[in-house]
C-alpha cells in the first residue's frame, strides 16, 4: 500500500479534476465511497479514467471504496433502499462502486463505520470475504471503529482478516494507542484522517517548527513524514496541486528517533 491516499470526500463537482490531479501529480492510492451525501464516486471514476489515458498504469493506483450502511446515508439518494435485506444492501452498493469507478477490481473494501445490529455488520464482512474469494476485491477493512473489543472480534471471526483500520486521528480517541498496537501486531495497516485538520497545535508546536528550517520542508510534510514513521498512512484532501506536490515529496529525509519520540510526546 503506499504510503499517503488521496481523499475525495466533499470534493463534488471538482473531484473529476482533482482526482487526475492527484494521480498525475504522484499519488498512488484514491480512496472514497458510495456515499453520494459525501463523495461523488462516479466522478471519482471518470478522474481515474482521465489519468489512465493520460499513460498512468491501473496496476500502479490502489483504489478504495467503502459500504456506507444506511445510518450513514442520506435515504433519498443512496445506493440501496431501506427496506432491501441488509446482503442485497451491500450488494447493490458494491455494483454500484464498480459501475461508478468503471472498475472491476477493487483493491480494497472497507465497511465505513460499524452499525447495529452487530450480526448485520457480520453478515455484511462475511459478503465481503466473497467478494474477495471473487477476485473482484483485494482486502478488506473497517473505518471508524474505536472500540479495540469490537475491532478484535471481528477480526477473530474473519476468514479474510482485515488489512485496515481507517480512524479520525484525533485526541478524543487517545489517538488510537492501542488499537494501533493491534494493528502492529496483526499487520494491519492504520489510516490516518482528519491528520491535519484535528491537529493545529501539533502542526504549530515547537517540536515540529523546529524540524522545518532543519529539513527545509514544511509543518505538514514533517507531520506526514512522522505518521509515516509510526506506520501510519495519512488520508490528505488537499484541494491544491501545490500541497499535492510538496506531500508527496517527503522520501528524501527521515526523521530522527529522538525527534520522532518529541512529537511522539505531543499525541496525549
Ligand atoms: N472514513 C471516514 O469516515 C472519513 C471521514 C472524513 C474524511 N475521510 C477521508 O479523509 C480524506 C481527507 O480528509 P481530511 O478531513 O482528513 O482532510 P485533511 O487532509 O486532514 O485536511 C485537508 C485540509 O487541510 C488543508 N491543508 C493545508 N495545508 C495542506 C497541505 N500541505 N496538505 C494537505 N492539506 C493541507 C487543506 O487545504 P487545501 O485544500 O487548501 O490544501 C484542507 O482544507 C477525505 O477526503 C476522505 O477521503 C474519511
Amino acid at each position: 500500500m503506499p504510503n499517503m491516499i488521496y481523499g475525495t470526500a466533499w470534493k463534488k463537482e471538482n473531484t473529476t479534476k482533482l482526482v487526475e490531479d492527484a494521480l498525475l501529480s504522484g499519488f498512488k492510492a484514491i480512496d472514497t465511497a458510495c456515499q453520494p451525501k459525501h463523495y461523488r464516486e462516479d466522478l471519482v471514476g471518470l478522474g481515474l479514467e482521465n489519468a489512465l489515458k493520460k499513460g498512468i498504469n491501473r496496476e500502479d493506483v490502489f483504489v478504495q471504496t467503502k459500504f456506507t450502511p444506511i445510518s450513514g446515508q442520506d435515504v433519498n439518494d443512496m445506493p440501496y433502499f431501506t427496506h432491501d435485506n441488509i446482503i442485497t444492501q451491500v450488494e447493490k452498493s458494491f455494483l454500484k462502486s464498480k459501475e461508478n469507478l468503471k472498475l472491476d477490481f477493487i483493491d480494497s473494501y472497507l465497511i465505513h463505520s460499524p452499525f447495529n445490529p452487530i450480526e448485520d455488520m457480520v453478515k455484511v464482512y462475511k459478503k465481503m470475504e466473497e467478494f474477495v474469494q471473487n477476485r473482484e476485491v483485494g482486502q478488506l477493512g473497517i473505518s471508524n471503529c474505536y472500540d479495540l473489543k469490537l475491532f478484535s472480534y471481528l477480526y477473530d471471526i474473519a476468514k479474510v482478516k482485515p488489512k485496515v483500520l481507517q480512524n479520525r486521528f484525533y485526541v478524543d480517541s487517545k489517538y488510537d494507542k492501542e488499537l494501533r498496537e493491534f494493528c502492529k501486531q496483526k499487520d494491519i495497516t492504520y489510516q490516518s484522517f482528519w491528520s491535519l485538520t484535528a491537529n493545529p497545535n501539533i502542526l504549530a508546536s515547537s517540536e515540529i517548527t523546529s524540524l522545518v528550517s532543519k529539513y527545509g520542508k514544511t509543518k505538514e510534510q514533517i507531520f506526514y513524514k512522522f505518521l509515516n514513521q509510526i506506520e501510519i498512512t495519512p488520508l490528505n484532501g488537499t484541494t491544491s496541486k501545490i500541497h499535492m506536490l510538496e506531500d508527496l515529496d517527503i522520501d528524501d529525509f527521515l526523521l530522527e528517533e529522538n525527534e520522532i519520540i518529541l512529537i511522539q510526546n505531543l499525541l496525549n
